[in-house]
């Protein structure tokens, strides 16, 4: 068993970590900028209040072995930051760049950084997936500072023998899930028809459950030492097909209208929604078999038992 410092645990991945890891049977303390609506049995609390190049972690660190970092500026819908670059590198570079160098001098062991996909890029080609080797091409200021928080952290390790573990997971859909995931479900939901193309790309995705598993296995696991980790469900949808299993878990199958690319992209580009649509219209695929092999780890829920606690939990909620 271990003793981890959770930052994020207030955020949709830190939430589901933090109960999986108490329920392992670590000694976990949060990092928190305000009380979490329910309490942790056996969690110790730090409170801070920004993370920023000029937090001081030394508190929090004391006796830590392991420091899972999921806190971060993300899932930024309509940004209002005249420098949204700057806002962006504050928060996830120096702030990370800060926790990870005081986290070597406290002797922390393993620093384990909840990256993002993004960092890669925005598509891949067809039958050339991202993998640990593939070179970053960011193409946003966030996995800009996402990518420049990875080296500040990786700097911190290889000067004090402090290991790295970086897990870059693209999106993440489980219960709870908000943004552009939950305006699907509820679009679904509601019966509305939405149009359809048929690129032929595929997409990955992963279901909270197996991040929360693999992030699990990363506090110990002698392979994840200094390791970039891929991670997804191990198995790429076709949009047709996430809305087709969608629509059977939310019990109202999905209603679509075929429309051509063409008219679907030009459509979005006078509305200004092109980036949005491009994004959605080309494939993003990762290879996990690196992770698999080093970890001993396969992501352990399929894609539809995803899908049908994520549905279930929208639904219950929805009832609420
Ligand atoms: N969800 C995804 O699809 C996805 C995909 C790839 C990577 N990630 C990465 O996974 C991590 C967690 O994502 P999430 O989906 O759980 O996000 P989330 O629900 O928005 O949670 C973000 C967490 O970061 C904290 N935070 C944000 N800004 C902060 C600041 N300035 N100072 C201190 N704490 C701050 C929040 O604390 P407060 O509650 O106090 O605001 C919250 O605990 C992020 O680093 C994100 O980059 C997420």
């Amino acid at each position: 068993m271990n003793t981890i410092l959770l930052t994020g645990a207030s955020g949709f991945i830190g939430r589901a970590l933090a109960s999986r890891l108490a329920a392992d049977g670590h000694s976990l303390r949060l990092a928190l900028r305000s009380p979490l609506p329910v309490d942790l049995p056996g969690a110790s609390v730090f409170y801070f209040t920004g993370l920023d190049g000029g937090t001081d972690w030394t508190e929090a660190l004391a006796g830590i072995e392991t420091v899972v970092h999921c806190a971060g500026r993300a899932h930024i819908m309509k940004e209002t930051a005249a420098d949204p670059l700057g806002e962006f590198r504050r928060c996830n570079v120096d702030g990370s760049a800060r926790l990870a160098s005081q986290a070597a001098q406290a002797n922390v062991r393993r620093f384990i950084f909840v990256s993002t996909a993004k960092v890669w890029g925005e598509q891949t080609l067809p039958g050339q997936p991202f993998t640990a080797d593939t070179a970053p091409v960011p193409a946003d200021p966030y996995a800009i500072s996402k990518l420049e928080a990875e080296r500040a952290l990786t700097a911190s390790g290889a000067g004090s023998g402090m290991e790295t573990v970086i897990v870059r997971p693209p999106l993440v859909y489980g219960p709870g899930v908000k943004a552009n995931f939950l305006r699907l479900m509820r679009w679904i939901a509601l019966g509305r028809p939405m149009p359809l193309v048929e690129t032929g790309s595929r997409r990955s995705l992963v279901a909270l459950d197996n991040l929360v598993d693999l992030l699990a296995r990363c506090i110990e696991h002698p392979g994840a030492a200094n390791q970039i980790l891929p991670v997804s469900d191990g198995e790429d949808l076709s949009m047709p097909a996430l809305l087709r299993q969608l629509g059977e878990a939310l019990g109202k199958p999905a209603r679509t209208i075929r429309v051509p690319v063409w008219l679907l992209k030009g459509g979005a580009r006078l509305l200004g929604r092109q980036a949005v649509v491009d994004r959605l219209c080309a494939s993003l695929q990762i290879d996990i078999g690196h992770t698999c092999r080093l970890l001993d780890w396969s992501p352990p829920f399929s894609v539809s038992e995803a899908l049908a606690r994520t549905a279930a939990d929208f639904l219950a909620r929805s009832r609420a």
